[in-house]
């Protein structure tokens, strides 16, 4: 899926690396870390893919792809530290390894790292769009924090929560990345709510992972949302669903102490069809992300946001 933006992911990692380098050399086996430390680069894939299916690829992009990689690997080493999660990426967490107060730092470094790199765009646009995406993410996660025990959590309340979270930044990688190709405003808008809607989708299909997803192919420790008390889409969907006095004994099982949460669970998971109804919802926000795409004029890159709509549910990592 990479290919029409293989040299511009390859432009990216050299300003991410390059940035991150540093002459400290207590700090440099924590960025060695780093370097080895790789995701799926989803966020600057966005980004360049919305640029070039609206136009040309500038240096802009290249600095802006490293940056939302940079603020996504930040969120993620602090993510593990409220988690408790111990693999990443198919490593050792960063907690794991240096422990919790490093982690903070380090996620801190990350952060300082990605606004200084903005700024060298010159643009105030870009630090307008970087920094408000940024408080987004960080409101999406202190609410999740505030909510983890609320077992009364709505579905509107959840995505709303998600929505900060994950969306906000994806739909900010394709708005940056149009922005800067020079497309029109209403394709900028179209690919940022393609984004949105992408993002969502993304993140319904990670806490369906969370509960049914496979740690060896996922690269990360799993089950952190039940033991953490965090309400996502099938657990809300099955207290919806079964009899009042049923949903009173989930919810005292939830809340208590201890694990084995997830097959107490399993019964009423499968008598609600929850783990469906979930994926079915997902399938819905690909659905209208798609449709965002439809004014574009034909392009690979195009294809690969399209085809990205559909790999965001089906995905096992
Ligand atoms: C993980 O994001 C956090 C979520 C928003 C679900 P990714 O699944 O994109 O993580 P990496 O970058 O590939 O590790
Ligand atoms: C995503 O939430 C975290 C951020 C967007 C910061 P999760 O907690 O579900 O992410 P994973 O599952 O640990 O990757
Ligand atoms: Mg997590
Ligand atoms: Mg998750």
């Amino acid at each position: 899926m990479v290919a029409p933006i293989a040299r511009d992911l390859e432009a990216v990692e050299r300003v991410y690396t390059e940035t991150l380098a540093s002459a400290k050399p207590h700090l440099n086996r924590l960025i060695e870390h780093l370097n080895h430390y790789k995701g799926k680069r989803l966020r600057p894939m966005l980004l360049l893919l919305s640029a070039r299916a609206c136009g040309p690829v500038v240096k802009a992009h290249h600095i802006l792809g490293a940056v939302v990689e940079m603020i996504h690997t930040a969120t993620l080493v602090h993510d593990d530290v409220l988690d408790e999660a111990g693999t990443r990426r198919h490593v050792r967490t960063v907690n794991a390894g240096w422990g919790n107060k490093t982690s903070i730092l380090l996620g801190d470094y990350l952060f300082t790292h990605a606004f200084h790199l903005t700024s060298t765009t010159g643009d105030a646009r870009a630090c307008e769009l970087i920094g408000e995406a940024t408080n987004r993410v960080c409101e999406g996660e202190l609410r999740q924090t505030y909510e983890s025990g609320n077992l009364n959590l709505t579905e509107e309340d959840y995505f709303d929560i998600i929505d900060g979270k994950t969306a906000a930044l994806t739909a900010c990688c394709c708005r940056l990345g149009a922005m800067y190709a020079g497309a029109d405003a209403a394709t900028i808008e179209d690919l940022a709510e393609y984004g949105r809607l992408l993002g969502r989708a993304f993140q319904v299909a990670d806490d369906l992972l969370d509960l049914a997803g496979t740690e060896a192919k996922a690269g990360k420790t799993l089950g952190t949302d039940l033991e953490q008390r965090k309400m996502t889409l099938p657990l809300i969907r099955v207290l919806d669903s079964v009899p009042a006095a049923e949903a009173e004994q989930l919810r005292t099982m939830l809340a208590a102490t201890g694990n084995h949460k997830l097959e107490q669970l399993r019964p009423a998971l499968e008598q609600t069809q929850a783990l469906s109804y979930a994926r079915r919802r997902a399938e819905e926000f690909a659905k209208a992300a798609a449709a965002r795409l439809e004014r574009l004029s034909p392009s690979t890159c195009k294809d690969v946001l399209l085809a990205l709509t559909k790999w965001s549910v089906s995905r096992e990592s």
